[in-house]
């Protein structure tokens, strides 16, 4: 019964991600609108995880392939893993334009298919606040990994208020009002509503909760970096000041661990 139900939120999940594949990348935070921004990405991706110097990176969730090809860019040989199909077509559509050999594979980030011990890195931007069963995705991900590899996270709470945050939806709400009938947008955020509610960190991905259950599935040291200004600041530019002081009080993070040289 509950595995149906968690087949069913699975589904949902996928098919919501889908339906934002088309404008996914017109928003600030998920593509990258300057070289700020990227070269701070890059910074923070050197100072985890190093160059790529060819070693396999695998970017789990990749959605339109953003982060696979930061990683690309800083010389990894890149596998990018999706389970929408639509999302996979964009990342792969850029791919082509932009002339980069990085793979793009259909999976589910909890159960890969991939082969043990097959990459280098693990690297996931803004998945592991929406999984449903983290700690048997992190078993995979140390399974995945060869030892010594690296996973970096990059995350966040997307669930706790804070001030900025209350500030926008109240701006937002009278904006609505004014504006009349429910628009998609509204229906879309109804629906990200829902599945947060029932995904495992449905009270927001807190840093220090996902670092533990890192250490359970067998990763060591994990630590946290919150060095993101940069990062948001770069973003800020291109945004309302609204968001962008909203995205500056969230709690956002990176977090790496390593998978330990010899087990047990
Ligand atoms: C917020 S988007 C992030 C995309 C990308 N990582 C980025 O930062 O630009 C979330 C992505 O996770 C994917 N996703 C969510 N759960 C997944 C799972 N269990 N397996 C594979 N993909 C998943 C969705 O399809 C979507 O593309």
């Amino acid at each position: 019964m509950t595995e149906l139900a968690n087949y069913a939120l699975r589904d949902e999940i996928r098919d919501y991600w889908s339906a934002r594949a088309e404008t996914f990348d017109l928003s600030v935070g998920h593509e990258i609108f300057c070289d700020a921004e990227r070269r701070a990405w890059h910074r923070l991706i050197l100072r985890h995880l190093g160059s790529g110097a060819g070693r396999r990176a695998l970017d789990l969730a990749c959605g339109t392939g953003v982060v696979s090809h930061l990683m690309h860019d800083l010389g990894f040989e890149v596998t990018g893993l999706d389970w929408s199909e639509a999302m996979l077509a964009r990342a792969q559509a850029k791919a082509r334009q932009r002339g980069s050999d990085i793979r793009f594979l259909l999976g589910d980030a909890e159960r890969t298919m991939e082969e043990r011990e097959s990459y280098d890195v693990i690297v996931t931007r803004h998945l592991v606040w929406t999984l449903v069963d983290p700690a048997a995705a992190f078993a995979e991900w140390l399974r995945l990994l060869r030892p010594g590899g690296r996973l970096l996270i990059v995350d966040g709470d997307f669930v706790t208020e804070t001030w900025a945050s209350r500030l926008r939806r109240i701006v937002e709400r009278l904006r609505l009002a004014r504006s009349g009938p429910v628009d998609p947008g509204t229906q879309m955020t109804a629906r990200h509503r829902s599945i947060l509610s029932r995904v495992h960190f449905s009270n927001g991905a807190r840093a220090e909760d996902i670092c533990g259950l890192l250490a359970q599935a067998g990763f060591e040291a994990p630590t946290i970096d919150t060095r993101l200004g940069a990062i948001h600041r770069a973003q800020a530019r291109h945004m309302s000041l609204l968001k962008a002081m909203e995205r500056a009080t969230q709690y956002r993070y990176a977090i790496c661990a390593g998978k330990p040289l010899r087990s047990g």
